[in-house]
C-alpha cells in the first residue's frame, strides 16, 4: 500500500454494523434525529474501506467497488455525499478518489451496511484531512465545553461520528464499542443530536459485554419500503408525539437495565421497541408491512422459548424482515440448540450469522 502523502495514497479503516435497542425513528432536516437511540456495534459484521486518493484538477469520485464488483447504486450515494462534503473538507475538489469496499456480511442481509460503511468513509475523510491539512475539520455544532478533556483520538471518534452521521443517521453510532447514544435527552446529559456518545462504564454493568446477536434470515431480497422512506412518514405520522413520549420512558427503563445489570429488563424493553418500530410502519399513511409469515413464526418460538426456559432472551428487529435474537455467552449452549432445533427450518436456505458485541472501527493503514 502506498503511504499515505499529501499528493497521493490510500488510507483505509474497518467499521462495524451496529444494532439499536433503542430505535431511531423519524428525522428532521440536517439529518436531525426526532428522538433519541441506543446501540452497540457488532464484531463480525464489518465494512472495510479503502480511500484511494492523488492529487488532480478534476477531482472526483471515479470508481466504487463493493466486494471487487461495481455498485453503481452505492456510487450514486457515495458520489453524492463526496460533494456535501466538499463544505467541510474543501481540498477534496483537489483530488481524484477511488473507494475500494468490502463488507463480510451480505449486503442484503437486514444489517445495516449503510452505517458501517458511512462510518468508516468519514473516518477516512478525517485522517485524509489530518494528512492534507495537518488537522480535522472545525464541525461548529460541537457543544462549547464538550471539547474539554477530549484526547486527539476521542475528538477524532466524534468527529467521524458527526461526519458519518450526514451519511446515514445510524452511522453515527458505530464509531465506538460499548452502547452509544445518539440524540439530546434530558436522561444522559452529554448526549447529543450531531454524533454519538459512548455510555461510560459506570453506566453500563459489565454483565452487558457478554451480549450476543444471533442475525436470523428470514429475507434477503430488497426491502419495499426503505428506512429513509419510513423515516419521512413519521413526519405526518398520527402517533408521532406519543411515540417521542414512549421512547423516552423506554429510554429510561433501558438505561435502568444497563446500570443495575438487570437483563430481563434489558430484554423487555428491546422486545417492545422491536414491536413499536414496526406497528410504527404498519399505521403510517400509507401503511406497510416488512414482517413476513416466517418472521412472525420465528418471534412466536422466541417469546415460547422465553417463557419455557426462564432465560435472558429477547429480540430486536431493524426496518426489515430479519430477526435478531438477543442473548447473553452465559446461555450460549441452550440459545444455539434452541436455533438449530426450532428455528432455522424458518430462516431462508437455514441461514443466520452468529455475532456479538465488538471493539469499534480500526485503522488499517
Ligand atoms: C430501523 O440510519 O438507515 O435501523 O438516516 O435515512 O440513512 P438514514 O436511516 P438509517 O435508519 C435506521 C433505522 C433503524 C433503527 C436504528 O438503527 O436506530
Amino acid at each position: 500500500m502506498t503511504k499515505p502523502s499529501a499528493a497521493a495514497g490510500s488510507i483505509c479503516w474497518e467499521s462495524p454494523a451496529n444494532i439499536a435497542m433503542i430505535k431511531y425513528w423519524g428525522k428532521y432536516p440536517g439529518q436531525l434525529p426526532m428522538n433519541p437511540s441506543l446501540s452497540f456495534v457488532l464484531k463480525k459484521s464489518v465494512v472495510r474501506i479503502c480511500l484511494h486518493y492523488e492529487k488532480s484538477e478534476n477531482g472526483q469520485l471515479e470508481q466504487f467497488l463493493l466486494n471487487g464488483m461495481p455498485n453503481p447504486a452505492f456510487m450514486q450515494r457515495i458520489s453524492g455525499y463526496l460533494l456535501d462534503m466538499h463544505a467541510w473538507f474543501p481540498f477534496l475538489s483537489a483530488y481524484r478518489l477511488r473507494i475500494d469496499s468490502e463488507s463480510t456480511f451480505p449486503h442484503s442481509a437486514g444489517i445495516a451496511s449503510s452505517a458501517a460503511a458511512f462510518s468508516a468513509l468519514a473516518l477516512c475523510l478525517c485522517s485524509l484531512s489530518q494528512v492534507v491539512t495537518g488537522k480535522l475539520p472545525e464541525i461548529d455544532s460541537r457543544q462549547d465545553d464538550s471539547e474539554q478533556g477530549l484526547t486527539d483520538h476521542d475528538k477524532l471518534i466524534q468527529t467521524a461520528s458527526f461526519f458519518s452521521r450526514l451519511g446515514s443517521g445510524s452511522a453515527c453510532r458505530s464509531l465506538e464499542s460499548g452502547f452509544v447514544l445518539w440524540g439530546r435527552t434530558p436522561l444522559v446529559g452529554e448526549g447529543s443530536d450531531q454524533y454519538g456518545f459512548r455510555l461510560p462504564s459506570e453506566r453500563v454493568h459489565p454483565q452487558f459485554q457478554s451480549i450476543q446477536d444471533a442475525i436470523l434470515i428470514v429475507d434477503d431480497t430488497t426491502k419495499k419500503v426503505s428506512s429513509s422512506a419510513g423515516h419521512a412518514l413519521m413526519q405526518k405520522h398520527p402517533y408521532r408525539e406519543s411515540r417521542i413520549a414512549h421512547v423516552s420512558d423506554n429510554l429510561g427503563l433501558m438505561l435502568e437495565a444497563l446500570r443495575s445489570g438487570d437483563e430481563k429488563l434489558f430484554m423487555d424493553v428491546a422486545v417492545n421497541e422491536a414491536l413499536t418500530l414496526h406497528s410504527l410502519m404498519m399505521s403510517s399513511s400509507p401503511g406497510y408491512m416488512l414482517m413476513r409469515p416466517q418472521t412472525i413464526e420465528i418471534l412466536e418460538r422466541i417469546e415460547a422459548f422465553r417463557k419455557e426456559s426462564g432465560l435472558s432472551v429477547g429480540y430486536t428487529m431493524d426496518a426489515g424482515p430479519n430477526v435478531h435474537l438477543l442473548y447473553f455467552a452465559h446461555d450460549a449452549a441452550a440459545v444455539k440448540s434452541f436455533i438449530s432445533g426450532h428455528l432455522l427450518a424458518h430462516c431462508k436456505g437455514g441461514r443466520w450469522i452468529s455475532d456479538s458485541m465488538g471493539h469499534g472501527p480500526v485503522s488499517l493503514t
